[in-house]
């Protein structure tokens, strides 16, 4: 290790650039260099399931900050570099092609890998995935391609990628079915009245759906549609899908969105602790004093021994502002409430608060809609709020959270009963 090595970030999406800039805010004047794998500038990538599939842009517009922002705080960008290896013991990256770099203390902004499919033909042309631009790109045009040829779209997964990409591929006209392996959408994060609104919202679209769908095989055996070569009848291209129950889906594409897993693995082979991510405290430390991680790698461990996963721009931002803090030998830990967000059709749906072991569901507002809000409360206190187009709603229920304050289920209920007024009373 030397005092002459820069702090490296491995990692230049949302947790890398953050802890780079909140380096330069915490007084870091030395040498700093932001690593990527990609080609691209650190881009958002919300946008790649939402508007993105309808009309891609020039990938510049979705930069997380503009070329000369990072050059202003000197912020060297090392894109196309691969980090193989971290070995700790001498400070050094091996990289892909055997570039070493040198570094005096190491973040880790790795984020997370679309879970892949395992089943026979998981592999075929034109099974999609989505994680980066040219995963958008690729999904776009294979959409466009399903609905010029008439050939349906098969998504597997009715999760938030699966569902934003079912509303954008029936907006760009292709037919869409979601199988999706559980008995209702988005079941890890909402309860079932959430799920029932959207799907309901999607049928209304046209968004076929078949739950408790078991995908055993993906096949190419017969060409669909009649078009180009590149396209669905290609040969040896995803053709159709078939499920447990002995169906059979016929597809032009088929895109993936089953969950993704923390990319871990650098952090792993370098001895780091890592259980279902890279173990983090609230101050974004690994078990290495020099080494600190940010964003979806990562997995928090809470007072209480759990390990908390949290994937979400907001969690990439505030663990990368406490990683730079640690980095200085500053405490800077990251309780905030946990929000999210997600657009489908015409409706935006904000999560606040995590909703996990809730014991009552109270509504606010009108479901059919809709146009309400679902309060999670456990033994009585409120613990998350999902919110389906009541964005006053969700901007209270973050105050409400970092607040500690419960309003009753009759005050939840009751549309006319002004919550603020539980913030105002506490101020
Ligand atoms: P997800 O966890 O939200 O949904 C995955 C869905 O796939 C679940 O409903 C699950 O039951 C289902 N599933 C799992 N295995 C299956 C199988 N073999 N067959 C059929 N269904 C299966 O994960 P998703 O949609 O892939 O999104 C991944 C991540 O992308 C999110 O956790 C989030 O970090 C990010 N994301 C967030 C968005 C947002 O916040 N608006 C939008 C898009 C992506």
């Amino acid at each position: 290790m030397s005092s002459q090595a820069p702090i490296v970030i491995v990692g230049a999406g949302q947790a890398g650039v953050q802890i780079a800039e909140s380096l330069r805010q915490e007084g870091y004047g030395g040498e700093l260099l932001l690593v990527g794998e990609e080609a691209h500038p650190p881009y958002q990538r919300p946008p790649l399931s939402k508007k993105w599939l309808l009309e891609a842009g020039n990938p510049t517009s979705l930069a997380i900050r503009g070329a000369d922002a990072l050059v202003r705080r000197r912020i060297e960008l090392k894109l196309e570099a691969r980090v193989e290896r971290v070995n700790r013991g001498a400070g050094v990256l091996e990289l892909t092609g055997g570039e070493r770099l040198r570094y005096a203390r190491l973040a880790l902004a790795t984020g997370s890998l679309p879970r892949q499919l395992t089943v026979p033909g998981a592999s075929l042309p034109g099974v999609l995935y989505l994680r980066g631009i040219a995963d958008s790109a690729a999904i776009s045009a294979a959409i466009r391609r399903c609905a010029t040829e008439s050939c349906p779209v098969v998504v597997i997964g009715g999760g938030f990628i699966g569902l934003e990409v079912a509303a954008g591929a029936r907006k760009l006209g292709a037919e869409v079915t979601v199988l999706e392996g559980l008995p209702r959408l988005m079941s890890r994060v909402t309860a079932p009245i959430v799920s029932e609104a959207f799907e309901r919202l999607h049928r209304a679209h046209g968004v076929r759906f078949v739950f408790n769908a078991q995908v055993t095989e993906l096949r190419a055996p017969q060409a669909c549609g009649t078009g180009a070569a590149a396209g669905p009848a290609a040969a040896g291209h995803v053709a159709t899908v078939h499920t447990a129950d002995g169906r059979e889906f016929a597809a032009g594409c088929v895109v993936v969105g089953i969950g993704v897993a923390p990319d871990d693995r650098l952090a792993a082979a370098a001895g780091l602790a890592c259980e279902r991510g890279i173990i983090v405290d609230a101050c974004s430390r690994t078990s290495d004093p020099g080494v600190v991680a940010a964003g979806d790698c990562t997995a928090r461990r809470l007072p209480d021994g759990r390990l908390l996963r949290l994937e979400s721009v907001q969690n990439a931002v505030e663990q990368g502002k406490s990683a730079a803090a640690a980095l200085m030998g500053r405490e800077r830990p990251f309780y905030a409430t946990p929000w999210f967000w997600s657009d489908q059709f015409d409706v935006k749906l904000q999560m606040a608060g995590l909703s996990q072991g809730y014991d009552q569901v109270i509504v606010r507002g009108d479901v059919a809609k809709p146009a309400f809000s679902a309060f999670y409360l456990r033994t009585g206190r409120l613990i998350a709020v999902d919110s389906l187009n009541r964005i006053s709603d969700h901007m209270l229920a973050k105050r409400l959270l970092d607040n500690d304050l419960s309003p009753t289920a009759e005050q939840i209920a009751d549309t006319a009963f002004d919550l603020h007024s539980l913030i105002k009373q506490s101020a």
